[in-house]
């Protein structure tokens, strides 16, 4: 195993206790809005800490940009890209379907990743040119040729809710097309379980970086695609993402653009 994923993964699963042990007591988890329907806890912040902390003691060196703390500047080679706990809202309102998502690029490409779901003890890793697993099984993505009768993953922009009528618009399209939507909350977990084959596809607008770049190398390395609406590859950038095999994320991209 490559070092530097063995570190991410020591880093996700300490997070992870620590968020589970959190979830599971009654301690005051000190729930605030950073912005519109936008939430952030202590746990989160005290996650990404045990995370940045973790990963310091073996690369002092390495930058880091976490959901919580922004930007540690460092080494541009080597950069991380934490969210501490992505499905804050569902974590906050005691829904159990959350995750710890870390991604690390090296020289701006992606190259290791992490997302573990604490609660459900569900380990999905990925290195670049080395294949996807989950608790050490080979993942695929689902081999479907069209829409038709597929389960697909999506959320809706609420923290933006200015976007919101082009986003049920973009909804209608797709749903008439696939078998059923299904919106978690947990954008990081969406793209696990679409290389998992959990999910057929996926596509979301108004996503941050750290939502889904360790999912991104996830669903490329179970044999996927990620791209933004446009089928191009600015989907960073552009904070819209569309994931799944390739004929999938062709026929979502036609709907989406
Ligand atoms: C959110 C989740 C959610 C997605 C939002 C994200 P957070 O991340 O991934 O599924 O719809 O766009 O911001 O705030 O829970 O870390
Ligand atoms: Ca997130």
């Amino acid at each position: 195993m490559h070092p530097m994923l063995n570190i991410a993964i020591r880093a996700a699963r300490s997070a992870g206790d620590f968020i589970a042990r959190s979830f599971e007591s009654d301690v005051d988890i000190k729930a605030e809005k950073k912005g519109d329907n936008d939430y952030v806890t202590k746990i989160d912040r005290e996650a990404e800490q045990i995370i940045i902390n973790k990963i310091k003691q073996s690369y002092p060196e390495h930058s880091f940009v976490g959901e919580e703390s922004g930007i540690t500047e460092g080494s541009e080679d080597f950069k991380w890209v934490i969210d501490p706990i992505d499905g804050t809202t569902n974590f906050v309102m005691g829904v159990p379907h959350f995750c710890v998502s870390i991604a690390l690029f090296y020289k701006g490409k992606l190259d290791q990743a992490v997302v573990f779901d604490p609660i459900r003890s569900e380990l999905f890793t990925a290195s670049k040119g080395k294949g996807a697993q989950m608790n050490n099984y080979r993942l695929r993505v689902n081999q479907s040729k069209e829409l038709t009768g597929t389960l697909l993953g999506s959320g809706f922009p609420y923290k933006k809710k200015e976007n919101s009528v082009e986003a049920i618009e973009r909804f209608g399209k797709v749903y008439e097309k696939c078998g059923d939507i299904r919106c978690s909350g947990s954008a990081a977990l969406d793209m696990a379980y679409v290389a998992a084959g959990r999910l057929d596809g996926y596509w979301e607008k108004g996503i941050k970086p750290w939502d889904i770049a360790a999912g991104e190398l996830l669903v490329k390395e179970a044999g996927g695609l990620v791209t933004d609406f446009a089928g191009g590859h600015d989907h960073l950038k552009k904070e819209e993402a569309v994931a799944g095999n390739p004929k999938i994320v062709q026929s979502l991209v036609k709907i989406l653009k």
